[in-house]
């Protein structure tokens, strides 16, 4: 038994050393961004567009790298108390980590960081009608990420002027876990 719990200690060691990898904030490699995420934290200088009913309130599931280094995004929103699926397409731009789509007016997106394994946090601008409004996203690997990884987005938040009770938990509502594919009912 102690012989079992030895080496499973050891295999868990050796497996948290190989997620030890260093995080980029330029020249992002998208086919390694593709997998499964889930929403940590989100943030917007326009608190309506992340609360309750807002139009953009999304809970990732999985990303997807298509041709021409597109992105789609499985996401869930929650309409009339009920999780459903938004399909989401982000064209490249050609620029370094950065894609656009045509959803709810214009949306401009870029990653700020990640490293691939543990954590994504990303940039957001939409424009439409409405004006201009910034939104924010940590993605994490896992249904929660470490306290600095949370501390690295409050900072990246702060810098972009987004105050902190513009910043949601996510890991504290029901962001659809029940909808994903693997999830145990
Ligand atoms: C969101 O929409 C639902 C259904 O239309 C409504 O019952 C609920 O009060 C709304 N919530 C907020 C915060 O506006």
């Amino acid at each position: 038994m102690k012989l079992l719990l030895l080496s499973l200690g050891l295999a868990l060691v050796s497996s948290q050393a190989q997620e030890i990898v260093d995080p980029v904030t330029s020249n992002f490699d998208l086919s390694k961004i593709s997998g499964d995420w889930y929403s940590i934290y989100l943030a917007s200088d326009n608190k309506e567009k992340i609360e309750e009913n807002g139009s953009m309130r999304f809970f990732v599931e999985r990303i997807y790298v298509l041709e021409h280094s597109s992105l789609y995004f499985k996401l869930h929103t929650i309409v009339n108390g009920e999780c459903s699926e938004v399909p989401f397409v982000c064209d490249s731009t050609g620029k370094d980590g950065e894609c656009s789509s045509d959803y709810n007016g214009h949306i401009v997106a870029h990653i700020l960081e990640t490293d691939y394994v543990g954590y994504l946090i990303y940039h957001a601008e939409n424009c439409n009608n409405e004006g201009k409004s910034q939104i924010m996203a940590l993605y994490g690997r896992e249904p929660d990420v470490s306290p600095s990884v949370k501390a690295k987005f409050l900072e990246y938040c702060r810098a972009h002027g987004i105050a902190q009770e513009n910043i949601l938990d996510l890991t504290k509502i029901n962001r659809c876990l029940q909808a994903r594919d693997n999830a145990l009912v």
